[in-house]
């Protein structure tokens, strides 16, 4: 026995002598060093790495990256079956990650009535009388993404829509989700008359005689959004895969979900979404993008518990991320909470959305069993409430690495990014937010405050982290654009930057998509850059230099991997 396994392992020896003599590069000698599934070679790789910046070439072995560097140190990993990608010189970034959007909500918006871009009343009217033709009478007409600063400021009312829509009720959301439009039929069911009164947090908006005009803010909406049906199971399903499909086609591989749209209404959503939507998605092994999930913040011990039964990292394309919060509404809906009035209303700071107490009370909780917690914050009162809130727990929880999370962050009092990066909080921002801001903000907050607007270089240079996100469908999901905004912040109709002294390189807002992205839900171990060790998600651009995307050019995704496998086209 002892001898026949040895005479054929000397045997098998000299097959192997032979074939490698005959192979000099060894490719195939599988044993020596594993054959790589995907190499990617002739490639500008951009690794988002400090201890390799650039790399032409890289190799991926079940889904994660082997090697990368010149060709040279990863050709002996070219093996039987492995496929080699020659991308010919161009760009390669890692897969972006998107900080902030409301993925389910997302892509139901896309099977709505979609209303961004829409500039004038009589294109809005056209699109509702689309809508209409296509409904079954007393159904509900949803959809949103209007935003009345592109057709000069002037509010929709119910009017303009009355007489087309006399059986259907109608709620449509504007682009920022903070205010709606609820025609006649609506706010008959929703039973607003004359005589409601404002809900704490919210504002029902009325004619000089009284009248409601249609239009809800923010808690207001509550009246009739439990009114409208739920959406089922298989369009939320659908939306997923809308959603991700779209995701990708923009270079985006993971995203942090921070859940549905409106304030108020987000509790039973999320957790329905998580268990109708991702789980289900996840064992079906229908997820085609890496998600991070955020949960409404009074359901932290819900969240705790899931984690303790199922772990954190649920698979490796769900990630169980912490909690989220709201303390105000949006400068567009004129609710995000300010120190001044709003110019063109003297007597609107905004609004305070819940308790502080109970928000602080809720943080100390979540941080105690270990949670990440985001807040959303627009207006520099608000942003300097929850810095105070977040000192406030870590003092009493004591220091630890819990990247608590701003969301938005975006008008700053002066000397509020020094505390950011005094605290170690996360801001995360959407760079495209500005264009649509810009229409407005001088009448809004007037030129003074307007300069304290989205201060990404100034957070940068307060050591803060800064991630970058769409809060798609706000904005479309579009790195390549935020990335471009965040450089020359250049809003359509004006002839001048708006602070450009806040422009950031072209350096820090990548590595805002995607490493620092990555650091602010605590994921950098295995997403951020490409690195050996971690997932192979990337990106390959239509490019094969920055110079083009920098001087005004263009780029666009060419192809999406995620895990070393090609998701996008
Ligand atoms: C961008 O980063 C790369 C790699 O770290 C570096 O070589 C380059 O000088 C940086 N460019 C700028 C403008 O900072
Ligand atoms: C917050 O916690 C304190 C101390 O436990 C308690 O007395 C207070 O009632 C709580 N407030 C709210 C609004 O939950």
């Amino acid at each position: 026995m002892k001898s026949s396994l040895l005479l054929l392992s000397a045997f098998a020896a000299l097959l192997l002598a032979i074939f490698a003599s005959l192979n000099p590069n060894r490719q195939w000698l599988s044993w020596r060093s594993p054959a790589a599934d995907l190499v990617v070679k002739n490639a500008k790789i951009y690794t988002v790495d400090e201890s390799l910046p650039f790399a032409d070439s890289m190799a991926v072995r079940n889904g994660r990256i082997l090697r990368i560097g010149s060709y040279s140190s990863v050709q002996d990993m070219v093996g039987y079956g492995t496929k080699v990608l020659d991308l010919k010189g161009k760009i390669v970034v890692p897969g972006f990650i998107d900080s902030h959007v409301h993925l389910i909500f997302g892509g139901l918006q896309m099977m709505r009535v979609e209303l961004h871009g829409i500039n004038s009343k009589d294109e809005f009217v056209k699109r509702i009388k689309e809508a209409v033709r296509n409904a079954k009478q007393g159904s509900w007409i949803l959809g949103g993404g209007w935003n009345n600063d592109l057709w000069g400021g002037e509010l929709p009312l119910a009017s303009w829509i009355d007489d087309i829509t006399p059986y259907n009720p109608v709620f449509l959301s504007r682009m920022d989700g903070h205010m709606s439009l609820a025609n006649s039929v609506a706010l008959k069911l929703g039973g607003i008359t004359k005589s409601s009164v404002d809900p704490n947090g919210g504002t029902i908006m009325k004619t000089t005689s009284g009248e409601p005009t249609g239009l809800l803010i923010d808690s207001a909406m509550e009246h009739i959004l439990p009114l409208i049906p739920e959406v089922s199971v298989e369009e939320r399903r659908e939306a997923l895969h809308k959603a991700s499909n779209h995701a990708l086609m923009r270079g985006v591989t993971t995203v942090v979900d921070v859940g549905r749209y409106f304030p108020g209404t987000s509790v039973k959503d999320s957790w329905e979404d998580f268990s109708d939507v991702y789980q289900w998605a996840d064992f079906s092994g229908k997820m085609t993008i890496r998600v991070c999930l955020f949960f409404p913040l009074e359901t932290w011990s819900r969240l705790r518990d899931l984690i303790n039964n199922v772990g954190q990292s649920m698979s490796q394309w769900i990630y169980l991320g912490g909690v989220k919060a709201f303390a105000d509404g949006s400068l567009g809906s004129r609710s995000a909470l300010f120190y001044e009035p709003y110019v063109d209303e003297p007597h609107n700071y905004g609004l305070q959305v819940g308790d502080y107490e109970s928000l602080h009370n809720l943080t100390l909780a979540s941080d105690r069993v270990g949670l990440q917690v985001a807040i959303h914050a627009i207006g520099d009162r608000a942003n300097d409430l929850i810095l105070d809130m977040y000192e406030s727990v870590i003092s009493k929880n004591g220091v630890r690495d819990r990247r608590f999370r701003i969301e938005h962050a975006q008008h700053l009092a002066p000397g509020t990014p020094a505390r950011f990066g005094k605290l170690g909080i996360v801001a995360s921002v959407q760079p495209e937010h500005l264009l649509a801001d810009a229409e407005s903000v001088n009448k809004k907050l007037g030129i003074d405050r307007a300069q304290r607007s989205y201060l990404f270089k100034s957070l940068l240079g307060s050591n803060v982290e800064l991630a970058f996100g769409s809060d798609w469908p706000v904005v479309d999901i579009n790195p390549l654009g935020g990335i471009k905004t965040a450089m020359k912040r250049m809003p359509p109709a004006w002839d001048i930057a708006w602070v450009p002294s806040e422009s950031v390189s072209l350096n820090d807002s990548l590595k805002a998509y995607t490493l620092s992205a990555a650091r602010a839900c605590f994921l950098d171990s295995d997403l951020g850059s490409l690195s050996p060790g971690k997932l192979a998600d990337f990106v390959v651009l239509s490019i094969y230099s920055w110079d083009d995307f920098v001087a005004e050019g263009s780029a666009f995704i060419d192809a999406t991997y995620v895990g070393g496998v090609q998701a996008y086209p």
